[in-house]
């Protein structure tokens, strides 16, 4: 039998929802491309309910436990007398969600003998040590797609606030203000921008095909160059490199996983070939930009703007820069945790489970790290460090 932990963000203040604003949500079979939405073989949750938090248990309980499984979900994740330390030991699987991540490094994972598998409840499994569970014997899987498009929506949603001065403007009017001047004095139009993607993998693909509408200029790199009826079709221009995108660009967001390659990549130097007064949105990782590097490009305008929902660490505390530094738009790490995205990663754990305790095999295209090496969707995306 298996001892599955499961590390979760807390439940609402208020406590767990007991209604919700809408009464269902949209049913999506699959996605561009062809890829399937997650096939569990039964769901023991109601589609749209709070999966996420510690009530919520990603609607594992009644699966796991009706097998003889044990379930542990906390929220407590932080230093060696939280629950997640102290339950690695015996466990055999870590189920983890990047809003709120179980931090698995070289030392916990040392720590944890029978720990075999490492789900990502979403996308991003940056927060495991990858090189350590390659050496570990791990597997290492996410809900591949599951929450992408979730995130498309929010960055198309932040290049909009920033750009067209959106909340600086709402907060006039909750100020019960009416300085017009006040709110256009930062305010432009997005068409005829140049827009430029770091990486166009399924989440920047995405963002590219819903901004094509808005007639701006489209750019993207990536180490996976897109299919020429792709680029004819969006009207991209593709650069080799993210130094060679960014100068070009009015508005840069950032769509790559966090791995060797991109750890640091905007930092004082990458930025300062930006044009001035350059948007950047980032719902990537925190750690692709440098973090006061950033905080310096916005205090000296070389940045007109940074918006995204992911820092480090997380939670970020509470005098984080990012919270108070100049024209900024960010939002707690929630755009890839949607209750519609939550419904498709809570379902593809458990796809996932179902397939590991059977012994059958995990989609390939879920898979970060299998049998010692990056396998999957992770040897697509990722490198080592070795
Ligand atoms: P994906 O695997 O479809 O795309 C990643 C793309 O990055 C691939 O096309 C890959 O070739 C490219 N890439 C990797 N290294 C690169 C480099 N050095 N330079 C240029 N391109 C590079 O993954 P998807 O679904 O698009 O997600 C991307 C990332 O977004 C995730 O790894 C995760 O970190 C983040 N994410 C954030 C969420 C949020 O809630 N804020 C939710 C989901 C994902």
């Amino acid at each position: 039998m298996a001892k599955i932990v499961c590390v979760l963000y807390d439940d609402p203040a208020a406590g767990y929802p007991t209604s919700y604003a809408r009464d269902d949500i949209p049913t999506i079979d699959g996605y561009p491309g062809g890829q399937t939405a997650p096939s569990p073989k039964a769901i023991d949750f109601t589609p749209g309910a709070l999966l996420g938090s510690v009530s919520g248990e990603l609607g594992l309980r009644e699966f796991l436990e009706s097998q003889g499984h044990t379930l542990v979900v906390t929220s407590d994740k932080e230093g060696a007398d939280s629950v997640l330390d102290r339950e690695l030991p015996d466990a055999d699987v870590v189920i983890s969600q990047p809003f709120w991540p179980a931090y698995l490094t070289a030392e916990r994972i040392a720590k944890a003998p029978k720990l075999k598998l490492a789900i990502t409840a979403g996308i991003g499994s940056d927060h495991v040590d990858l090189d350590a569970a390659i050496e570990h014997g791990m597997t290492v899987a996410e809900v591949t797609y599951s929450n992408s498009i979730s995130v498309a929506e929010h960055v198309v949603m932040m290049i909009l606030g920033l750009v067209r001065n959106y909340l600086p403007a709402y907060q006039t009017v909750w100020d019960g203000g009416w300085n017009i001047a006040d709110c256009v004095a930062r305010s432009y139009d997005l068409e005829g921008m140049h827009v430029g993607t770091v990486a166009a993998g399924r989440i920047g693909t995405a963002v590219l095909r819903r901004l094509a509408p808005f007639d701006v200029k489209l750019h993207y790199t990536d180490r996976h160059r897109l299919p020429e009826s792709v680029e004819r079709e969006l009207g991209l221009t593709f650069h080799p490199s993210a130094a060679d995108m960014v100068p070009h660009c009015d508005v840069v967001t950032i769509n790559a996983p966090l791995h060797p390659e991109t750890e640091g990549l905007f930092g004082d130097k990458l930025l300062g070939t930006m044009k001035r007064g350059t948007y950047l949105i980032n719902t990537a990782r925190a750690k692709i930009a440098d973090r006061d590097a950033i905080v310096r490009a916005l205090e000296s305008g070389q940045l007109a703007g940074y918006a995204g929902d992911v820092w480090y660490p997380q939670p970020a505390p509470a005098d984080h820069p990012w919270r108070t530094m100049p024209h900024h738009g960010m939002t707690p790490h929630i755009s890839g945790s949607s209750l519609s995205a939550q419904t498709r990663y809570a379902a593809g754990t458990r796809e996932i489970l179902e397939s590991w305790l059977a012994g059958t095999p995990i989609r390939d295209e879920y898979l970060i790290v299998d049998g010692g090496r990056l396998a999957g969707a992770g040897a697509h995306a990722y490198s080592t460090r070795v």
